[in-house]
């Protein structure tokens, strides 16, 4: 969907250079098409399993992307009350709504009880006290899921390790099984799933597979029937060529025998896997300054546009909107404007011929890209722009500066 026709990069059959000359860059220009396909591999990949898949909202919210997703079939999982506002404006229904986090405020959980979303995963015993408190008032009963620390390494960047004794989330095993045996205090708590999510970007099936093995252990040691289980996402995409996307359909299997052991019902929450490689960022190069070791290619997409390079050391691949014929070779590095030395991208020893003026594109940015972006610096919020089904509709406005400076 998104590749070279000829030597000029395309998004589904749209020249993005022509878009680029049209709108003012940097901007983040997905494809409707990717999209779906991403959304529908997912699903043929678990099909026997007939999961429930919760797009997991905090790798992309913008309105359009989500609307797409609910037409699709999808669920959400959401970890904040404006997330929750966002899919229930998508039209998504509260049925196919979990809400995570360690952190969830009063009114995200009384927001979330009003309107009566799947499962709550709630991960700590103060926080179901809380639910149970907060419904009580509310005459409800609460349905929430109890997330589980399984204490296993995804084997991930340590920055997005969540499954780990050392990570804030879940309930360890012990304390989880302890809180299953004092749930019947909360009168206003009904327990319908365990859920899991051990970190993202991960490239083998070995950690959730392990994973699988605790919450079987923990299935045996509270006797307790879960009518959901959770396995959270995290699925990883190949950024370059030494990662290769993980393979499921072995770990597919075993969770569809998990599934038939245990007569309950699976819920995944995807985000990298379904947006990760829909989205680039288009940005022009303003100049090209050469220094005694490198040749420093400033463009104008910064760590505010786009920040995992700068947050994790994340390797995101540039490539130019026009690939020239040969490539020369001279140390580059894609720096951005803003006033850090972490604002850059990547580096490259050898590269396509490109000069001041002309365009790239950073690749694979449709997950924890325009999400993460921020006015550091007091720059704008850059535009969204989807390719459907040949129309280009731009999905988000970029931000104008008179709207930065008001406040
Ligand atoms: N479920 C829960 C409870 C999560 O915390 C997350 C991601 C997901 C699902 C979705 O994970 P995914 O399928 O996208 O891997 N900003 C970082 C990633 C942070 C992930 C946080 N949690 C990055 O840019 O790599």
């Amino acid at each position: 969907m998104i590749n070279y026709r000829g030597n000029k990069l395309s998004v589904e059959n749209k020249y993005v250079l022509k878009i680029a000359k049209n709108n003012q860059t940097p901007f983040y220009l997905y494809s409707a098409k990717a999209i779906k396909d991403n959304f529908e591999q997912f699903c043929r990949v678990f099909k026997k399993i007939n999961p429930l898949i919760c797009f997991s909202v905090k790798s992309n919210s913008n309105p359009k992307i989500l609307r797409i997703l609910k037409g699709l079939g999808a669920g959400a999982d959401v970890v904040s009350g404006g997330e929750l506002l966002k899919v229930l404006n998508a039209g998504i229904s509260p049925k196919k709504i979990v809400f995570s986090g360690v952190g969830k405020s009063t009114d995200e959980l009384k927001m979330a009880i009003k309107r009566k979303i799947l499962l709550i995963n709630a991960e700590s015993y103060s926080e179901i006290a809380l639910i149970n408190k907060l419904s009580k008032s509310s005459k409800r009963k609460t349905s929430i899921g109890l997330r589980l620390n399984p204490d296993i390494d995804a084997k991930t960047l340590g920055k997005i390790s969540t499954g780990r004794a050392v990570d804030k989330f879940g309930l360890s095993r012990k304390k989880l099984i302890e809180v299953c045996k004092n749930l019947k205090e909360f009168k206003h708590i009904e327990l319908n799933s365990l859920s899991v999510h051990i970190g993202s970007q991960i490239l083998s099936d070995i950690p959730f597979k392990k994973t699988l093995k605790v919450i079987e252990e923990i299935i045996r040691k509270t006797k307790t029937h879960f009518k959901f289980i959770d396995l959270g996402g995290g699925f990883g995409i190949s950024y370059s060529s030494k990662e290769k996307r993980i393979k499921l359909n072995n770990y597919s299997n075993l969770v569809n025998k998990f599934k038939k052991k245990y007569n309950c019902n699976i819920i995944f929450e995807p985000g990298r896997a379904i947006i990760g490689n829909t989205g680039i960022l288009v940005s022009k190069i303003q100049y090209i300054k050469n220094s005694i070791s490198k040749s420093f290619v400033i463009i104008d997409a910064g760590m505010n546009d786009f920040m995992r390079p700068a947050l994790y050391g994340a390797y995101h691949s540039i490539v130019p909107l026009i690939k020239s014929k040969s490539q020369s070779m001279k140390n580059l590095e894609f720096v951005g404007p803003i006033c850090e030395t972490s604002c850059k991208f990547s580096s490259y020893k050898k590269y396509y011929k490109i000069k001041e003026e002309d365009y790239v594109a950073i690749l694979d940015v449709g997950a924890y890209g325009s999400v993460l972006s921020s006015n550091y610096n007091t720059k704008p919020l850059p535009a969204e722009i989807l390719i459907d089904k040949n129309h280009v509709k731009i999905i988000r406005k970029r931000q104008s500066l008179s709207e930065i400076i008001k406040n």
